[in-house]
């Protein structure tokens, strides 16, 4: 190589950087809207816009609100929303679950027949549902999920959502043989074109925090860790994604996203299913907190943050910030025009 040559590559990422268009010319990473789910709360009764202290920005709606709502970020160019349900009541079992008239899928038959055109993806999990707190149905041993009574509830929940106008499923609980048994249960009712957007691989963090102030769901007794994976682990998180591809897993997920960037990047490098990434609440209110100081800019922040999701690998990204970064994408409207 001539020193020219040295001196020449010396200098390219300079060269490559002087302007905006020459850099949007070699940007590697994109951010669409149609990359981002919004992650939405609905609650039981009428005419409710409740705060969640501890997710700011994020409310839970009534259905009533939750429709005029839902059609607002639609008319923002959102295109996919995940509902999480709170119930009026919460049991053992979680009957509110799959009760064809429980509060996900009334939610769900009021956002089609309002004709909201975005697509819809149901969280299927006991967790929110049951007056323990815990993914599934504890076990005779006194272990918090039974795994096989469990799996016929989330197969039932599943085919309820499905019938109500869910367009993908999410089971969420972490429950092993999940995917085999929803998909059977889907396609034997007539529900074979509804994809499972699998939790493949879900960390007993402490970032969910602030979802559970918001779903009122943190565990009664005892935590997760049986049934979530430890920080710890990368390789296992390979291991638990093949046996959901085995079983028919259409996407998976990591979650969450941030302290697990490594395991999005391992994955993808792995598999070639469309990856998920969940940027949870914990790193919603961290973002929130420090940019209600001052601290941080906002949106600045949330743009390097979601970059750097898709950077490492995924497709697709649950967050709360969705809304956000729709309205900070929207036109400014022109003085000018706006009295026209
Ligand atoms: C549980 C569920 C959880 C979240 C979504 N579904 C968390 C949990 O295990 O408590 C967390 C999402 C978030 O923190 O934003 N099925």
């Amino acid at each position: 190589m001539t020193f020219d040559n040295i001196i020449g590559h010396r200098s390219r990422p300079r060269r490559m950087r002087r302007t905006q268009r020459i850099r949007d010319l070699v940007h590697e990473t994109d951010l669409g809207l149609e990359h981002l789910i919004q992650g939405v709360f609905v609650t039981h009764g009428r005419n409710k816009k409740q705060a969640i202290a501890s997710m700011p920005g994020i409310y839970r709606w009534s259905i009533d609100r939750l429709i005029p709502y839902v059609k607002s970020l639609a008319d923002i160019g959102l295109k996919h929303i995940v509902l999480f349900g709170l119930p009026a009541q919460k049991d053992a079992m979680g009957s509110g679950a799959d009760d064809e008239n429980g509060i996900i899928q009334q939610a769900l038959r009021a956002l089609k027949r309002a004709k909201v055109d975005m697509t819809f993806v149901a969280d299927t999990c006991l967790c929110e549902y049951t007056d323990h707190g815990h993914c599934g149905l504890p076990a005779v041993d006194g272990s918090p999920v039974d795994n096989e009574s469990t799996l016929e509830r989330l197969a039932s929940l599943a085919v309820s959502q499905a019938e109500a106008g869910a367009d993908i499923v999410a089971p969420s609980g972490m429950v092993d043989g999940t995917v085999a048994v929803v998909r059977e249960a889907l396609n034997r009712n007539n529900f074979p074109h509804v994809p499972i957007l699998m939790y493949s691989v879900k960390y007993q963090s402490a970032f969910y925090g602030p979802f559970r102030e918001a779903a009122a769901g943190a565990p009664q007794k005892g935590d997760r860790s049986s049934y979530q994976m430890d920080i710890r682990n990368a390789r296992e998180a390979l291991y638990e994604a093949s046996l959901d591809i085995a079983e028919g897993a259409d996407m998976l997920m990591v979650k969450p996203a941030l302290s697990y960037l490594d395991v999005i990047q391992r994955l993808r490098q792995h598999c070639d299913l469309p990856i998920a990434a969940y940027n949870v609440s914990g790193e919603y209110a961290m973002v929130k907190a420090a940019a209600q100081n001052g601290w941080l800019d906002e949106q600045k922040a949330v743009l390097e943050i979601l970059t750097s999701i898709r950077r490492a690998g995924a497709d697709l990204i649950l967050t709360y910030h969705a809304e956000s970064v729709a309205r900070w994408r929207q036109p400014k409207t022109s003085k000018k025009l706006r009295g026209n």
